[in-house]
């Protein structure tokens, strides 16, 4: 693939976890990647893994200003935007009677907002160029799960705004998809306490964890040629939990 050619594919939350396995699995497949994270340190650590020819890019995609301007940089500099996958998010579990203001609102200004301001940003640009791809990880959660009233509504949110802007965009050559990963093994999920851990596994038909690059795949193929017809959709990576 010549440089010309090579397609570019920008990240949020790319610094670690299922952000750093999506940005491994679209660099394995040739993409050029702008791993962008609120921390810059952890964004550079992941661009330094995947290579030369990579780059970090500091992004708080809760801050309209901040992604704005990561665009124009992005667009600056490399020309193009190809994907771009809606990846960072955060959560502040409590039950909905004990959760404050600020676990509400910071869930819903990074998990949703944030996941806005990136895809408005992403729309201008792939409008202009007929072209592109918006992957948005939402979570099994956007069902409803205890403890996490915030992030619910967030993921479910994103699967509205999945919808709405894949019908926005289509006539524009741009797809838009979703991903709802089930129980994948990152901090996050480490980070939870051992008997929730537990039986959060009991749910899961194969039994384990996902990982990282599970959620990739899903990605690289959303990303695909293969893919070029799929739009509004909204695959589970979750080794079966619903069924
Ligand atoms: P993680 O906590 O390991 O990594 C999240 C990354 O996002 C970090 O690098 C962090 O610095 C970055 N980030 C946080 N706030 C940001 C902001 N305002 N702007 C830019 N970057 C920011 O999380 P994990 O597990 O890798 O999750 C990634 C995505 O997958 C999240 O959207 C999460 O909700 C979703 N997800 C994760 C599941 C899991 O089992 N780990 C299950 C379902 C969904």
């Amino acid at each position: 693939m010549t440089d010309v050619e090579q397609k570019t594919a920008l990240v949020t939350g790319a610094g670690r976890g299922i952000g750093r396995g999506i940005c491994e699995t679209l660099a394995k497949k040739g993409y050029r990647i702008l791993a962008a994270d609120v921390d810059l340190d952890a964004a550079t650590t992941t661009a330094a893994v995947l290579g030369e020819g990579h780059r970090a890019l500091e992004l708080n995609v809760s801050d309209s200003a901040s992604v704005d301007r990561a665009f124009e940089e992005a667009v600056a500099r490399f020309g193009h935007i190809d994907v771009v996958v809606n990846n960072a998010g955060i959560n502040r579990d409590a039950m909905a009677h004990k959760m404050t203001d600020e676990q509400w609102q910071i869930v819903l200004d990074v998990d949703l907002s944030g996941v806005f301001y990136v895809s408005r940003a992403a729309a201008r640009h792939m409008r202009e160029r007929k072209s592109g791809r918006l992957v948005n990880i939402s979570s099994a959660s956007w069902e409803g799960n205890v403890g996490q009233a915030n992030y619910a509504a967030a993921k479910a949110g994103v699967l509205g705004l999945t919808f709405t802007l894949a019908r926005e965009l289509a006539r524009a050559g741009v797809t838009v998809n979703a991903i709802c990963p089930g129980f994948i093994d990152t901090e996050m999920t480490r980070g939870i306490p051992a008997d929730i851990h537990q039986a959060q596994l009991d749910k899961i038909p194969m039994g384990r964890t996902g990982a990282p690059s599970d959620v990739g795949a899903a990605v690289a193929f959303f990303a695909s040629d293969d893919a070029s017809y799929i739009t509004g959709q909204v695959l589970e990576v979750g080794g079966g939990y619903r069924i």
